[in-house]
């Protein structure tokens, strides 16, 4: 799996805030594949959406103290975060080929998320929890080939969002000590 995205070269324009250039991996082959897996897996949204969530806080339960629900999964909160991600992943599956709506609105999203302090490694958890709910869901139609694909477009999520949050927090960092001096 090669890098799934290239840097923009002219990051200093204020006019293009997106660092992206969408070169994504997945041929219309593998986007196909995508598309037809996603669509036997969203009727069941909220149950595959809840399932990923309580994998994710299974590895990694002190991400739980992030949500306004904390341990309590049985708040409305829980399951309208993992429709939230479901919802996403759906923007994605459609917009793939759409880098002009896809990356804006992944970039926000990252935004939204930066005062979380999230990383890769959180990312990776649902990622992995991602992988399992479709494998479960799937069964032998998740062959390797689509699980490569798959993590494909799970990564092309994680870059943009991070990348975000990382540069929304880098520039906080910058304006606050910019005030200081
Ligand atoms: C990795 C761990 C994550 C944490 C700790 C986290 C945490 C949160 C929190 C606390 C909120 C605000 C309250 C809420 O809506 O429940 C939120 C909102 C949201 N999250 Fe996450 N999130 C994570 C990952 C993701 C991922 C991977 C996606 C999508 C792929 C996502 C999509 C959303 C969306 C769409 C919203 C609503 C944004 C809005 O209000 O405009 N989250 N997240």
């Amino acid at each position: 799996m090669g890098s799934l995205f290239s840097s923009g070269t002219n990051s200093t324009d204020q006019q293009q805030p997106s660092k992206f250039k969408f070169k994504s991996d997945l041929n219309d082959q593998q986007i196909k594949a995508i598309r037809s897996s996603w669509g036997k897996v969203l009727p069941n949204k909220e149950e595959h959406g809840k399932l990923l969530f309580y994998k994710v806080f299974e590895m990694a339960p002190h991400l739980k103290d992030l949500f306004p629900f904390g341990s309590d999964l049985t708040q409305p909160q829980f399951t309208e975060h993992a429709l939230r991600v479901m919802n996403t992943i759906d923007l994605a599956v459609k917009n793939l080929d759409n880098p002009d709506v896809l990356v804006p609105a992944l970039e926000e999203l990252g935004r939204v998320h930066a005062m979380f302090q999230l990383t890769n490694r959180e990312f990776e958890y649902v990622g992995q929890a991602l992988l399992s709910v479709l494998e479960e869901g799937l069964g032998e139609a998740f062959t390797p080939a689509l699980k490569a694909a798959w993590t494909d477009l799970y990564a092309i999520i994680t870059d943009i969002m991070v990348t975000a949050i990382t540069d929304y927090n880098a520039d906080k960092k910058d304006n606050k000590t910019n005030k200081e001096y």
